[in-house]
């Protein structure tokens, strides 16, 4: 059954992916964007999805973004909180705009996005939302304490929420994706790079679709009676 999805930082990386995945699957796509316009129009150009720019980081500007969306495209049914940014340094080195600036996009903005859709899902008694979190959410990582403390935080949010939707039709997981080919892995030094690649039992990084297709599944209807779940793809790296 086709829904409406919208999918944050649905114009690029893994979110692009999603947004490709959850077309394919017949739902219709809203793709958010925070900055990169010419990525965006490339994107609608190539796929024919609709990108719609503002900052999750901003709870009015979700309001009147979430607002625009269910204008165009209908009542929102499936929400996937994707958009990430990182701003890698060691804790000494780490500024307070750093650790702001991670917070609120990779923590704050799953909030303002999902409270501006959870009103409509509890009245229809459907939905699906689905978070993007991290292996470094769940193991840590040198020079990541802003981006694993709010991937972390992603997890927790997932696993109370979830509580709250469960007598209303509404499901809420995160997935965990390890490291994925995409321009915020290939910012990691060469060489930092290497060493992670040598801890990934598969032997490689794992590509955008791999991510793509949990996220698919769990935005299924078929999928109602998981909720709460914490769904991990990182080619063995990590063992949850
Ligand atoms: N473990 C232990 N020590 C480490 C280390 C590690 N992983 N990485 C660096 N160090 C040490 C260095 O050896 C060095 O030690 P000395 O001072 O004794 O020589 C010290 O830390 C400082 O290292 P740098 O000079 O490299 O410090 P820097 O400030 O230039 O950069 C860094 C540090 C930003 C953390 C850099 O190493 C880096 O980018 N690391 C990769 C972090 C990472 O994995 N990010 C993931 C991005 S992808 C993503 O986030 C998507 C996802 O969800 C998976």
């Amino acid at each position: 059954m086709g829904r409406v999805a919208i999918v944050t930082g649905g114009s690029r990386g893994i979110g692009a992916s999603i947004s490709r995945a959850l077309k394919e699957a017949g739902h219709e796509v809203a793709a958010t964007y925070g900055g990169n316009d010419e990525a965006a129009k490339a994107f609608t150009d190539e796929t024919g999805i609709r990108t719609f720019k503002f900052d999750v980081g901003n709870y009015e500007a979700c309001k009147s973004g979430v607002g625009e969306v269910e204008g165009a495209l209908g009542p929102v049914e499936i929400l996937v909180n994707n958009a990430g940014i990182t701003r890698d340094a060691p804790f000494h080195k780490m500024t307070p705009q750093q650790w702001s600036e991670v917070l609120d996009t990779n923590l704050t903005g799953v909030f303002n996005m999902t409270h501006n859709v959870w009103d409509g899902m509890r009245e229809r008694g459907f939905g699906r939302v689905i978070n993007i979190s991290s292996i470094n959410g769940q193991k840590g990582q040198f020079g990541q304490v802003n981006y694993a403390a709010a991937k972390a935080g992603d997890i927790g949010f997932t696993k109370a929420l979830s509580l709250e939707g469960a007598r209303k039709g509404i499901t809420v997981n995160v997935v965990c994706p390890g490291y994925i080919a995409t321009d915020m892995v290939k910012a990691v030094p060469e060489k930092v790079r290497e060493q992670i690649v040598a801890q990934i039992p598969v032997g490689r990084l794992g590509e955008p679709d791999e991510i793509a297709r949990c996220v698919t599944f769990l935005a299924s209807d078929d999928s109602g009676f998981i909720t709460g779940a914490t769904l991990t793809a990182n080619g063995g790296q990590y063992l949850a």
